[in-house]
């Protein structure tokens, strides 16, 4: 009886230690409406990567602003493509949820570049003209380039 208390004592302590596992990736993609995401503006990736504490280690990631560029645009999407000017195949389309963050952990093969573009709940578009080889857009816009914004 005394072994099996410790047994099952060790393995709850074992279980629970796995959960808090921070070293660990996870699925986690934005959707029109959700409201779990924070940080407007920072780099996702300096701390949704592996190694670091957030939760998801994401591959594409940023903030949409509206126009006045001081809050979150909500429940837009992204668009990546193969070919320039929103073009050729559609290689993942990201939701924008109610606070103007978008992102996703699911695999994305960057290759020799992909196009992106960003829709507002209008029909509103913009396009960026040169290629990305990285989906961490907020380690430009907001920092070396403007935010990305939509009327
Ligand atoms: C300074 C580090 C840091 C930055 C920068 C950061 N995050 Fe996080 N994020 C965390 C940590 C730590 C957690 C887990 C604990 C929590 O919820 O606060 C988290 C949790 C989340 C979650 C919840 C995940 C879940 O499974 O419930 C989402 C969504 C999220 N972050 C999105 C973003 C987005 C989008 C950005 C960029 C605009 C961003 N984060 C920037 C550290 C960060
Ligand atoms: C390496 C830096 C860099 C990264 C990463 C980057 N961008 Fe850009 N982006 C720029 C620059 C510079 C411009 C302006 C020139 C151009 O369009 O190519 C731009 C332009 C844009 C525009 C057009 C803006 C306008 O006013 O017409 C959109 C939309 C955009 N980027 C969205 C994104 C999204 C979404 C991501 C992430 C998936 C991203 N960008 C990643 C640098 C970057």
């Amino acid at each position: 009886m005394k072994y099996l208390i410790i047994c099952i004592i060790t393995l709850s302590l074992f279980t629970a230690c796995e959960n808090e596992d921070e070293d660990e990736n996870e699925t986690v993609i934005s959707q029109n409406y959700s409201d779990e995401s924070h940080n407007l503006s920072q780099n996702c990736m300096n701390c949704h990567v592996q190694g670091e504490g957030g939760e998801g280690w994401f591959t594409v990631a940023g903030s949409l602003y509206e126009k006045t560029q001081t809050s979150g645009y909500p429940n837009g999407s992204v668009k990546i493509t193969s070919e320039p000017n929103a073009s050729g195949t559609t290689i993942k389309t990201i939701e924008v949820d109610s606070k103007g963050n978008f992102y996703t952990t699911q695999t994305i093969d960057f290759g020799n570049g992909l196009y992106v573009s960003v829709y507002g709940t209008n029909g509103e578009e913009k396009i960026m003209m040169s290629k990305i080889n990285t989906g961490s857009c907020n380690s430009c816009h907001g920092n070396t380039t403007d935010k990305i914004w939509l009327e």
